[in-house]
């Protein structure tokens, strides 16, 4: 075995000469360890979190469109783990799925994860192995890829917002896979976070331009979100840029995983704060604070669309269709019970904390929901025949909604689900692999919600 030193000795030896036309591409280290940090009020103690190169959430992996992106995993974690790019188009060996496309990474290994960034906008990271507690104690961080030519802004901020569950001594609630919560809405938080911080402020001035990136990276809470002293447009939902803007609502839903970019003006004078606003039952709370200083206010034209990322067409008059019934949970019902396609006793079935079914199975069975050729379209219509809403997750390939007159929504990567609706996405099987359709409540799909498609080609 060489020693370090001869090791060295001979790369020096190399002659250093780039690929042509590439510039280099640095390799991201980012390293999983415990990280015990001080969320809650200095009266209370530290809490138990997991950091990714000692931050909660991770640093944010920023690069352009069309790049390669090359991130090796240190896991100096007690349990094995895996990453996964959630909403990149990526090559399925790189998807980061225990069991589907990788093996977990365990304690003391490293995995490179080395792949092409086809689409610019606003994406994330996060552990995709026991994730119920690995992306509660904050295994997760934004990825950003910038356009060619980005819009003209003033700031560009991140804002990842999350709701942890403490116990009254700051620490972590432990019981990550309780039945109450997998059986209900999932684990909800009771601290609400927005880039790891209760109280996160983004100091602006009057008249400025802002884009805002808005990652839900919680468990199960879906964020209703509103807006105070800022106006402007949405450009982009779950990386995708909308082809025309839209004028932002009174209160936009933004589900697990779900992102969206917002391209927003500060109408706050001086002296006053500019709010991200998260409504509870009872009112509303800041979830971000913009104090604003002087500036100039401006009259400001809407903004032009973001560039479209590469299209993948949909042809919904000759897709393959399939269809998918979520059933189960508390005040649901099961019509039968398998066990990843295996019989089971529902009772045996929840004692073991599986509560949830796709089309019957509980779990990700062998057989794929969906087997399409490379390049097919496909539509799948889903129902929501429990009493929960769920937020349904596809890898690897962005879908349309269809909506009733047969036209095709924005493209997403996460939708959004309400107890008792049927609905209908579309996607063109461009990306050959295995690829997960989960609900990303966490609870829910370690608790059953879990199938996959596989586009073969
Ligand atoms: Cu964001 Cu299967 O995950
Ligand atoms: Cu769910």
């Amino acid at each position: 075995m060489p020693t370090r030193r001869s090791l060295l000795a001979g790369l020096a030896a190399l002659p250093l000469l780039p690929r042509a036309g590439l510039a280099a591409e640095p390799t991201h280290r980012l390293r999983l360890a415990p990280a015990p940090m001080q969320i809650a009020p200095a009266q209370y103690g530290k809490t138990d979190l997991w950091g990714v190169n000692g931050s909660v959430p991770g640093p944010a992996l920023r690069a352009r469109q069309g790049e390669r992106l090359r991130v090796e995993i240190d896991n100096a974690l007690p349990q094995a783990t895996s990453m996964h790019w959630h909403g990149i188009r990526i090559e399925n060996a790189m998807d980061g799925v225990p069991g589907l496309t990788q093996d977990p990474i365990a304690p003391g290994e490293t995995f490179t994860y080395d792949f092409v960034l086809p689409d610019a906008g606003t994406y994330w990271y996060h552990s995709h192995a026991q994730s119920v507690e690995q992306v509660e104690r904050g295994l997760q961080g934004p990825l950003i890829i910038a356009e060619e030519e980005s819009p003209d802004v003033d700031q560009d901020l991140v804002l990842m917002l999350d709701d942890i569950r403490l116990s009254s001594d700051a620490s972590l609630d432990p019981q990550f896979a309780h039945p109450h919560d997998r059986s209900h809405a999932g684990r909800l938080g009771n601290v609400m976070l927005t880039n790891g911080q209760m109280d996160a402020s983004f100091p602006v001035a009057e008249g400025e331009r802002l884009r805002l990136r808005l990652i839900n990276s919680a468990n199960a809470r879906i964020f209703a979100l509103g807006l105070q002293g800022l106006t402007g447009w949405i450009m982009a939902y779950d990386g995708m840029p909308l082809e025309t803007p839209e004028a932002i609502p009174e209160r936009m839903l933004l589900a697990p995983a779900q992102r969206i970019d917002l391209i927003v003006d500060v109408t706050a004078s001086a002296g006053e704060d500019a709010f991200l606003i998260q409504f509870e039952r009872d009112g509303g709370y800041a979830q971000a604070i913009l104090p604003v200083s002087a500036g100039t206010l401006r009259v400001r034209t809407a903004p032009a669309p973001l560039p479209p990322n590469p299209d993948h067409p949909i042809d919904l008059a000759n897709a393959s269709a399939a269809t998918l019934r979520m059933e189960g949970g508390a005040m649901g019902r099961m019509r039968s019970a398998s066990w990843k396609g295996e019989e089971r006793d529902m009772r045996a079935l929840a004692q073991a904390g599986q509560f949830w079914a796709f089309n019957g199975v509980v779990g990700r069975s062998d057989a794929p929901l969906v087997r399409a050729a490379l390049g097919e379209s496909v539509q799948i219509t889903m129902t929501n025949d429990t009493a929960f809403p769920h937020a349904m997750h596809l890898h690897g390939m962005h879908f349309a909604e269809v909506l009733p007159e047969g036209r095709l929504g924005p493209l997403r990567d996460t939708l959004l689900m309400m107890r008792g609706e049927t609905r209908t996405i579309a996607f063109n099987a461009h990306n050959p692999g295995k690829w997960l359709l989960h609900c990303h409540m966490l609870s829910h799909h370690a608790a059953g919600m879990g199938t996959w498609i596989e586009v073969v080609g």
